[in-house]
């Protein structure tokens, strides 16, 4: 629907139409980078839940392939629902996902590439002994769903955990062992439980190096690693990650920090970001993180539009070494392939209430780097709102907010703020957030805006810093080299391609700020089909 085509992404991952919602069993083989995705060939909403298919060399380019699993057997007759993906020291693949069954039962599937000499892994073998795995007693039929990529434990066997909840207000993720995939033991403990989080879905669990740069395959385990656990919470439909260690000869895992568990500390992504999923690139030795981006305007407008939902560009993982408290995420390093030409921007003086336009041409795919050095205050005490996000970028306080405007029109009649809240202007010291605020992103009526954030680290020393990118309708916003990540999904009616502009903002009432910006202009990716 060319009413709606400007809300194309450029270089975002997307069907050419209908509904998708999580990424499935990302896995690198044979020189192609596999992404597959719950998806409904039929509809621009949820339903007939299929396996989408798509293949890319370097996770920017992308080639549509046919689907790789349909519901069709009274094990996922209602829905091909979210699964990961395992490699074998052997090189064989296992894929284990949810089929929602005729009688409406989450139960586990196996599934294996019909040919692991197929590069692209076009057909897909559904185990004939399917399902492998029921609800076990106490759990509920639709509490039983979207199992990890395995790892191996010291005693030789294969381990998964999958999402559920004990009554309706413990979220649990449970333990089971497997030597061939096929048959299964319950551990007699959860890996994890924490009260208040309800249903959890995508769960996630994988090692990081504490001291090391590179991402781990899944089962290292030993001095220098620690362990991420992330469930999609069903009640807030937030990603939310914990750090901790994992006891492999019990198969617990514990919080560093029992105040920062699961579903009460940090989350993965602070904006519009669900159902996320890792895996470990073999290839270039890094862990990369996927991660859905639903809509916020109204189904009937999806309908009309003709297709939902967007995946984030891929991120690469890591321990923060800095902070000790949390993961880094970067866009890979691929995205920079798209960059075009660059505007440097030195020393930009912004004085409190000011907003200066950059120009850097059509401003709706970018790449943005920006840094801000804020003037110390004399005497003046700088405070936030108890929030410190909460009454978004029209909000004064002496220092911030500050930061970049994207897909602004000229006129300043749709714009989105992503920018800095500070509390006290020695460098390092002070309490700040990094926010993304959606309500005045677009004059279309029934779309859900709001305001986003999240308190960030800021080290002694350092400059507040952000990377932004900018396509079309999305925006993925970094705090301080990716310790915080906003992702917003906008809907501008008038700041369109090349009405789309980019301006610098100070809108503090006392501080000085002096920014520093370098802005990539980037080309679009191939995402078409293969055949
Ligand atoms: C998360 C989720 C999963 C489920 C899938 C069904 O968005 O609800 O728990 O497997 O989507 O499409």
């Amino acid at each position: 629907n060319a009413m709606f085509s400007w809300q194309r992404t450029a270089f975002h991952f997307q069907p050419e139409g209908n509904w998708m919602n999580d990424p499935n069993g990302p896995l690198y083989h044979k020189g192609w980078y596999h992404l597959f995705y719950q998806y409904n060939p039929e509809s621009a909403v949820w339903g007939n839940i299929s396996w989408g298919h798509a293949v890319s060399r370097d996770l920017i380019h992308w080639l549509y392939l046919p689907y790789a699993m349909v519901p069709d057997q009274p094990y996922d007759v209602n829905g091909v629902w979210t699964g990961s993906a395992t490699i074998l020291p052997d090189g064989r693949i296992v894929m284990l996902y949810t089929g929602d069954t005729i009688d409406g039962v989450q139960v586990q599937n196996l599934a294996y590439p019909a040919n692991l000499s197929d590069p692209l892994l076009l057909n897909w073998v559904k185990h004939p002994g399917n399902p492998v795995l029921v609800p076990p007693p106490g759990i509920g039929p639709k509490d039983f769903r979207d199992p990890t990529t395995a790892w191996l434990g010291p005693d030789g066997k294969w381990r998964i955990t999958i999402g559920s909840r004990v009554g309706t207000t413990l979220g649990v993720s449970m333990v089971y062992t497997t030597d061939d995939f096929i048959k299964y033991e319950l551990v007699d403990r959860f890996l994890h439980a924490v009260p208040g989080t309800g249903m959890w879905e995508c769960v996630d669990f994988y090692p990081v190096s504490v001291d090391g740069s590179k991402g781990l395959d899944t089962s290292e385990n030993g001095g220098g690693v620690k362990h991420v656990l992330k469930a999609s919470l069903d009640d807030t439909k937030m990603d939310h990650y914990a750090i901790g260690t994992y006891f492999a000869n019990n198969d617990t895992w514990v919080p560093d920090n029992p105040e920062e568990d699961v579903g009460i500390g940090l989350k993965l992504d602070y904006g519009r970001y669900y159902a996320s999923k890792t895996f470990y690139d073999q290839n270039k030795e890094r862990r990369i993180l996927w991660g859905w981006i639903n809509e916020t305007d109204t189904e009937a407008n999806d309908l009309a539009k003709g297709w939902a939902s967007v995946q984030t560009v891929p991120r690469t993982v890591l321990f923060d070494q800095k902070t000790g408290s949390n993961i880094i995420q970067w866009p890979v390093e691929e995205v920079e392939s798209l960059r075009l030409g660059s505007n440097e921007f030195n020393d930009v003086l912004l004085e409190p209430g000011s907003v200066v336009e950059l120009e850097v041409g059509p401003a709706t795919q970018l790449d943005i780097l920006a840094e801000f050095e804020v003037e110390a205050l004399g005497s003046e005490n700088a405070t936030v709102s108890e929030e410190g996000c909460g009454g978004g970028a029209a909000e004064r306080s002496s220092i911030g907010p500050f930061g970049v405007l994207v897909l602004a029109h000229q006129s300043l009649s749709e714009f989105t703020p992503i920018y800095f809240n500070v509390a006290n202007s020695s460098k390092g010291s002070g309490e700040a957030y990094f926010c993304a605020d959606e309500t005045r992103s677009s004059k279309a009526p029934d779309v859900f805006k709001q305001v986003y954030g999240s308190k960030i680290p800021v080290l002694e020393g350092e400059n507040y810093s952000m990377r932004v990118l900018v396509d079309h309708s999305i925006v993925e916003s970094f705090g301080q080299g990716g310790r915080r990540v906003i992702t917003s999904r906008i809907y501008p009616t008038e700041a369109i391609y090349g009405a789309a502009k980019l301006f610098l903002f100070n809108n503090g009432t006392s501080a000085n700020v002096k920014a520093t910006v370098k802005v990539w202009r980037l080309n679009s990716a191939f995402i078409q089909p293969y055949f």
